[in-house]
């Protein structure tokens, strides 16, 4: 494989995907095969979301949004929620003031329901110290579902007593009001599903798909994911 800084000079800068979204998959086979239990694939997996934020940063992504926890995985046993929504509590605690020196915008989108009083309020409160950054805004999906999304956007429209709305406009009552859809959508792991996410939002989005477990997501297969995506024919239905 390439190194990292020739990946970095082989992307085009005047076609660079404005917005990445990513299905982070995985973590729980890549602890399996190390017969660790399944929250050590968790913990791995932030130290992914690490290097692939720098990584984005460095190469000047407006746009990152990433799966953390979805409405489904609240079925899982043993208490693993709690201890996903821990790991995401106390990460956050301990990198967001690095994010906030890298001129991140941190931003939470999901549902509220179920999440603790105490992780709502860093949730909140990451945002307000960083909304003000203009490097990369990272989107963390937490407790998300891309139907409750809408849903809960035509609630929204109802409680405005609205009674149509337009294709333009619709948008601005899902939680990622106001950012561009995603150009590009990475699913780790080597399952080839949507699994409820940003399920309006993808309409058009490039897909890439990796067998790579997220744990195991290095900077270079980000990159190489960019340069792929360039070389796509983008049609949006025409010709
Ligand atoms: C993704 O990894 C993280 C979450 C869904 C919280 P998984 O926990 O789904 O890992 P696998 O799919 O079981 O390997
Ligand atoms: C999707 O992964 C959710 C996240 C990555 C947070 P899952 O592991 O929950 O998806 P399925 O169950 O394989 O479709
Ligand atoms: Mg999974």
């Amino acid at each position: 494989m390439k190194s990292k800084s020739e990946l970095v000079a082989e992307i085009k800068k005047n076609s660079m995907p404005c917005h990445i979204a990513i299905i982070m998959d995985g973590n729980g086979r890549w602890a399996k095969s190390k017969n660790l239990p399944r929250v050590k694939g968790h913990y791995e997996g932030t130290r992914a979301v690490k290097r692939i934020v720098k990584v984005s940063g460095e190469i000047g992504l407006d746009y990152l949004t990433i799966y953390a926890f979805s409405t489904e995985n609240w079925k899982r046993p043993n208490n693993e929620p709690k201890a996903v929504l821990t790991l995401i509590e106390n990460t956050l605690m301990k990198e967001i003031r690095e994010l906030y020196e890298s001129n991140v915008v941190i931003k939470f989108i999901g549902s509220r329901d179920g999440i603790s009083k105490s992780l709502a309020q860093k949730m909140d409160n990451a945002y307000e110290l960083t909304k003000n950054n203009t490097g990369l805004h990272l989107f963390v999906a937490v407790n998300y579902g891309g139907r409750l999304e809408i849903v809960e956007g035509i609630n929204a429209l109802l409680k405005e007593k609205k009674n149509s709305i337009t294709l333009e406009d619709f948008p601005n009552y899902l939680y990622t009001k106001g950012v561009p859809d995603p150009d590009l959508l990475i699913r780790t792991s080597g399952e080839m599903r949507i699994s409820n996410y940003l399920i309006w939002q993808i309409a058009y989005s490039e897909m890439y798909f990796t067998k790579t477990l997220w744990p195991d997501f290095s900077q270079e297969e980000f990159l190489q994911a960019i340069i792929d995506f360039q070389t796509r024919a983008r049609r949006f239905g025409g010709v």
